[in-house]
């Protein structure tokens, strides 16, 4: 590999649909391709890295910029994107990893959430940013003070008792926290949680009754860092699994060793009498900087917490991430799982359903060099099948170098999109979002 394509390689967040956006648009004009399901009433959020700059050291490291569709009776409103404005934002010239004690110096980069009312931009090294519906932001939001540390980008609503459950990794001790806020957005636990190191704790899982911790061997290392994410995969460090109930403390938390590998995101997690099954987009330790040179692959952890071992079953050999199931059922059962599948590279170029009871898979492919991200799954109205609903997320297109809104039926998904709404701007390569329905 010539020196000039290994530099592309690694800075390929600064090209094609990964390179940043300059401008913020209010559109209120747009055009749409077929029919948007008219009970689809609220807002598409989605997060991602734009370096106001152009440059960026690492994928991770650009400002949180939020894109946005309000949808209501049919119609789509408008298309908005905003930075989420942080005191990082503001200041050009910092190191983003300089920044790691001041709450409030958040890149607010990663997820957007809704929950008791309020809409959180999240990072996982800082509060939260609140934004108004129409992205303007409001400020950090931090528990009226009660959040002592951050707040993971990978909380998670339980849709029985609609508690906020999540986390803060640190690189100093306490290296890890959980946290549960009530649903009326209260916070109402705080617990220190024992950790052999600082890690990279990127997500975790939730059950109906417990917490299922991912201790793997992505560490943080200040030695010899010369800019970029300083995290490097440890032969050392081991990987393990934490079960704690939910309302528990460290001195309830059971550690199960698996086999080394990373894990970013999993898809979702629920109880079976005894066994706790886990499905992961599982990464071999092959990672430079915390991106992988092997593509994530779905596999399936089984804790049996009767006999204190954890099984591991391979799901499927494609490269998938960016996993979504239905807000309903998370942390529960489960039957559909929605990805992204990536072909050469990082762009994503289909959409995979994976059917969970059957072993089966729909495949909604993206043709013409068309890039998709998450997948958003959002119900119908009154939805009984748990497939009975749409899927949204942003597609590029290299044609005309724009994005649209798509909105797929998920129990159709290899079909055409049933609606696309056609964006002022291409919608940059980015991480999660979020449908926030009107409160009804
Ligand atoms: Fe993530």
């Amino acid at each position: 590999m010539s020196e000039q394509s290994a530099t592309t390689e690694q800075l390929f967040w600064l090209t094609g649909n990964f390179a940043p956006i300059y401008e913020e648009f209010t559109d209120t004009q747009l055009k749409v391709t077929g029919s948007i399901p008219p009970e689809l009433n609220g807002r598409y959020f989605r997060n991602g890295s734009n370096p106001p700059s152009g440059e960026t050291a690492h994928w991770f490291l650009g400002s949180g910029m939020i894109h946005g569709v309000e949808l209501a009776n049919g119609q789509a409103n408008w298309y908005r994107n905003r930075y989420v404005q942080t005191p990082l934002l503001a200041d050009d010239a910092a190191d983003p990893m300089d920044s790691l004690d001041d709450r409030t110096r958040s890149l607010a980069n990663t997820h957007i959430i809704g929950h008791a009312g309020k809409i959180l931009a999240l990072e996982e090294g800082h509060w939260p940013f609140e934004l108004s519906p129409t992205l303007e932001t409001v400020g950090p939001y931090n528990y009226d003070g009660k959040l002592k540390g951050g707040m993971t980008a990978h909380p998670k609503i339980c849709p029985e008792t609609g508690e906020l459950l999540f986390f803060y990794y640190s690189m100093t001790p306490p290296y890890m926290t959980y946290y549960r806020a009530s649903a009326d957005g209260e916070l109402i636990q705080s617990e220190e949680i024992e950790v052999k190191g600082s890690t990279m704790v990127h997500d975790f899982n939730v059950t109906r009754n417990h917490i299922i911790f991912m201790d793997l061997p992505l560490v943080w290392n200040f030695e010899n860092f010369t800019g970029g994410l300083p995290i490097q995969w440890s032969d050392d460090y081991g990987a393990r699994l934490g079960v704690m109930p939910r309302d528990g403390t460290n001195k309830d938390v059971v550690w199960y060793d698996i086999d080394p590998c990373y894990v970013y995101h999993p898809m979702n997690a629920y109880e079976d009498g005894d066994d706790i099954i886990i499905d992961v987009c599982r990464l071999a330790h092959s990672m430079k900087a915390g991106v992988a040179d092997v593509p994530p692959v779905l596999h399936r952890w089984v804790i049996h917490q009767a006999q204190g071992t954890v099984s591991e079953q391979q799901l499927d050999d494609r490269s998938v991430d960016f996993p979504r199931v239905p807000d309903s059922r998370i942390g529960l059962p489960y039957r559909y799982g929605y990805t992204a599948q990536f072909g050469d590279g990082p762009t994503a170029s289909s959409f995979v359903k994976y059917d969970m009871q059957t072993g089966g898979s729909t495949t909604h492919e993206l043709k013409n060099g068309r890039a998709g991200g998450e997948p958003v799954f959002v119900p119908a109205a009154g939805a009984i099948a748990e497939d009975d609903g749409y899927l949204l997320t942003y597609v590029y297109d290299p044609a005309d170098n724009l994005s649209e809104l798509i909105i797929m039926e998920a129990s159709n998904m290899e079909q055409e999109p049933v609606a696309r709404i056609h964006l002022p701007t291409r919608v940059p390569a980015g991480f999660h979002g979020s449908w926030i329905a009107d409160p009804d």
